[in-house]
């Protein structure tokens, strides 16, 4: 059979002209949406009596054929055909005969195509919302484990004050969080159906949208049909929340390379976690982070790919649309690959508590405080700051921590020391006194682990 739109041609397609303009070798990923669709649509045009009630119950037996065939692998796409729409109309012609040409009543591929997308997205984007909550309890579980384990925090990647390690995680925590609250707002979006749009102006048909939008699961209904057919804002949102997930993916990714590193030695990953080098016998290599971490490369790829179509384009559809869906896939797949590796990788992780708790001893992050006590002995807080600076420059040079000092030589750059100025240091009591809300206290970690666990939906 030649082109379903071949009427008004009288020569052949060039063959590079029909491999350039294909878009079937990626866009056979939405068959089920494409099948989806055209069965709400021809359930609708049937029960409108746009058609014989017949000829719709043909159709959709023999949609359900072909999805059926598509389920089971067994349907060879074809470039003549050049995208899944045509595919699957072609399919269905030859399944069932001429009255398979009745399905594209009152329809365009431009609505067509868009709600396809629509309907993948919906889909993918619940999916990653459960993805993003196993990784919250994969942090979860390991803040349970550490609320008390303490590590360096850092500011410039110096060392600033200490925090529980928990608290450090749960920072993640909360991230993904406001991630999966961005998808669950995208949803409300993704949900306005374009179908009964037509190619861009309406149709001449008495359709029945509100019906398709029932039957499918729509909230709402693009109330213009041009913007129905050349909207793609839903995809760029889809790709900018992707973005902004790969990124906080990223960052514990990095920290995770830091941290298993020779030099810092605060966690191990999980030997299932890391590979080896082929020269380099002793190596254990934290790839998967790494792979994170550079995967990010080419989300944020996709969304500028897709700015980029769309700035400058008239209304409504142009062939250039069709540029929107191998970056939606790949950010979707590397999205989801992503957020399972991670849940595992962190739980499985093993936190060198002793590590972390030597770091502390040997560094001067209990600074501030001593800073805050001699406020508390009434001294202003910059006259303080400045005294501390000092005794922090003679512990440096006499190699020596605020711990190590005697309470003479804390005199001889203060009178207001007193004996309790060693329980003031003590790196639990740093931290146990950063009790404000949101603070890094233990008694702090626990309350926020409870609002923590009130935002899992399963
Ligand atoms: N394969 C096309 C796309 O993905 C479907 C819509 C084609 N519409 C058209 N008027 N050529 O954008």
């Amino acid at each position: 059979m030649s082109k379903l739109w071949g009427g008004r041609f009288t020569k052949e397609t060039n063959k590079l002209v029909e491999e350039f303009t294909a878009s079937i070798f990626f866009d056979q990923k939405l068959a089920k949406e494409d099948i989806a669709g055209s069965l709400a649509h021809v359930q609708m045009l049937g029960e409108c009596g746009i058609i014989p009630k017949e000829d719709a119950e043909k159709i959709i037996d023999g949609l359900l054929l072909i999805k059926e065939k598509v389920d089971r692998n067994e349907v060879n796409f074809s470039v003549e055909d050049e995208d899944i729409h045509m595919n699957i109309e072609k399919l269905l012609i030859e399944q069932i005969g001429p009255v398979g040409g009745k399905l594209h009543t009152g329809r365009s591929r431009n609505d067509q195509v868009a709600t396809d997308m629509h309907l993948y997205l919906r889909t993918k984007t619940t999916e990653l919302i459960k993805l993003i909550e196993d990784v919250q309890k994969a942090i979860l579980s390991q803040a349970k484990e550490h609320v008390e384990t303490l590590i360096p925090g850092y500011t410039h990647l110096q060392r600033a004050q200490p925090v529980s390690f928990a608290h450090h995680l749960m920072a993640y925590f909360w991230m993904l969080e406001r991630d999966k609250e961005r998808l669950l707002d995208s949803l409300k979006r993704i949900n306005w159906l374009p179908l009964g749009s037509g190619a861009l102006a309406g149709t001449t048909f008495p359709i029945n949208r509100e019906r398709v939008a029932e039957i499918l699961g729509f909230e709402t209904i693009y109330p213009n049909s041009m913007d129905a057919v050349s909207d793609r804002d839903f995809i760029l949102e889809f790709l900018s929340i992707g973005s902004i997930i790969m990124t906080h993916i990223s960052r514990l990714s990095e920290e995770l390379v830091i941290w298993s590193s020779q030099e810092f030695q605060f966690i191990e990953l999980d030997d299932s976690f890391c590979t080896g080098s082929s020269i380099m016998p002793q190596k254990k290599n934290p790839d998967v982070p790494e792979l994170l971490r550079g995967k990010t490369g080419r989300v944020y790829g996709n969304l500028v790919g897709l700015l980029t179509v769309l700035k400058g384009l008239p209304l409504a559809y142009n062939k250039d649309l069709q540029e929107d869906k191998e970056g939606m896939f790949d950010t979707a797949e590397t999205l989801e690959g992503s957020l399972k590796l991670l849940a595992p990788m962190i739980e499985t992780m093993t936190v060198n508590k002793e590590v972390m708790r030597k770091a502390i001893n040997n560094d001067f992050s209990n600074a501030t405080d001593i800073a805050d006590y001699l406020v508390r002995k009434g001294l202003p807080f910059r006259e303080a700051h400045e005294v501390i600076g000092k005794i922090v420059l003679y512990a440096i040079q006499s190699g020596k921590f605020l711990l190590d000092l005697s309470l003479d030589e804390y005199h001889q750059f203060s009178g207001l020391f007193e004996e309790d100025i060693y329980d003031v240091l003590a790196p639990e009591h740093v931290v146990a006194v950063r009790n404000s809300f949101g603070g890094t206290s233990p008694e702090q970690i626990r309350e926020q682990i409870k609002l923590a666990e009130a935002k899992l939906t399963r």
